[in-house]
């Protein structure tokens, strides 16, 4: 059974769903104030729409990107300083930062007033900023918080440069993709993986607000230097994951040396998704960061190679769709997760 990723119900369901979450759309260092400009607010596609968001000082707004009259992109226009306003490209009309119209221009040369009933209002969202991301959601009341992840607030791991991928498939795709402790010695055999060794954990699952996973296995001491030296030292790995909808974070545990993951992912359409990743080391890691990142680039290229092929690129909750093994916990889970959310696609 294939099931197209066009089909409208199925699109319909899926973004209706995941609408109800936080999504990452910037890191929060890179958008920065100049006061003295007119500055261009910044387009994001999230979950089926287009947003233009800005920085007034230390807070952010976001505003349905299409402009009310005839649908120009605000994100084409600029941001008015002194007014505090959204302008328009086109025909130059002013939006406030709450969605109201504030000015028409030509209005205002005319004599006419500008109108403020509800239809001439657009779409504002909110926007916070966690984990040194930036997220909007595009209804008021989200369905979950973003997830408490208790190693974050140990200011003893250390967070390293935000990497963003775009992925050409669905949300569950990708973020199962990360959560999938089954595939790394086949999918990731050219870097930290060996077909030879098809040993996969068989992970414990805990699902209350959130997911919590964790297992142990037996590796070489440093498993990045695959095939360098098949005599090195094993020693007993901790791997433990919490993981949100659309949040997860990976903290590796060795003796002496922990190595986090933290993937955020933004569900822009039924065949794009961005993820936000960040590395977390001890702060007396001694391998030059760089080398991690580069080593983690090259593992996501290989998931990104596997995970763009597979369809349907909508994953539905019922557990009859495709067939699961033991080692499967941790996908499994996170469907019956998804199901208990009411999601049907995700
Ligand atoms: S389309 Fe925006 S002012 Fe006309
Ligand atoms: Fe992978």
């Amino acid at each position: 059974m294939l099931l197209e990723y066009n089909n409208p119900t199925i699109v319909e369901s899926y973004l209706n769903n995941w609408k109800r979450l936080w999504h990452p759309i910037a890191v929060a260092s890179m958008i920065t104030a100049d006061e003295n400009e007119k500055l261009r607010p910044i387009e994001r596609q999230v979950v089926g729409e287009s947003l233009a968001f800005t920085r007034v000082g230390d807070s952010f707004f976001a505003l349905n990107n299409h402009c009310r009259h005839r649908g120009a992109k605000l994100s084409q226009g600029w941001f008015n300083v002194e007014g505090s306003t959204f302008v328009c490209p086109y025909h130059g009309f002013e939006w406030a930062l709450n969605g109201k119209l504030a000015k028409i221009p030509a209005y205002d040369v005319s004599g006419f007033a500008c109108p403020n009933s509800k239809k001439w209002q657009t779409e504002s969202y909110q926007v916070i900023e966690r984990y040194g991301i930036l997220w909007t959601c595009l209804i008021d009341e989200p369905l979950l918080p973003l997830p408490e992840i208790p190693p974050l607030n140990d200011p003893s791991l250390v967070g390293g440069v935000f990497v963003e991928t775009l992925f050409h498939t669905g949300g569950g795709r990708v973020v199962e993709g990360t959560l999938d402790t089954y595939h790394i010695a086949f999918a990731h055999r050219g870097t930290i993986g060996d077909p030879s060794e098809p040993e996969a954990p068989q992970a414990k699952v805990e699902q209350e607000q959130f997911l919590y996973m964790e297992f142990e296995m037996d590796q070489n001491q440093n498993p990045s230097a695959k095939g360098s030296n098949d005599s090195q030292e094993r020693v007993r790995v901790l791997y433990q994951q919490w993981a949100s909808p659309n949040v997860v974070f990976l903290l590796k545990t060795s003796p002496g040396i922990r190595y986090g993951l933290l993937f955020l992912y933004r569900v822009v359409s039924p065949n794009e998704t961005v993820v936000y990743r960040r590395i977390f080391r001890d702060a007396n890691a001694s391998e030059p960061e760089d080398e991690s990142v580069a080593l983690e680039n090259h593992i996501d290229h290989e998931d990104k190679l596997i995970i763009e092929e597979i369809i349907p690129r909508i994953i539905p909750t019922d557990t009859n769709f495709e067939v699961h093994t033991v080692f499967d916990k941790p996908t499994f889970s996170y469907r019956q997760y998804m199901k208990s959310l009411g999601f049907e696609y995700f």
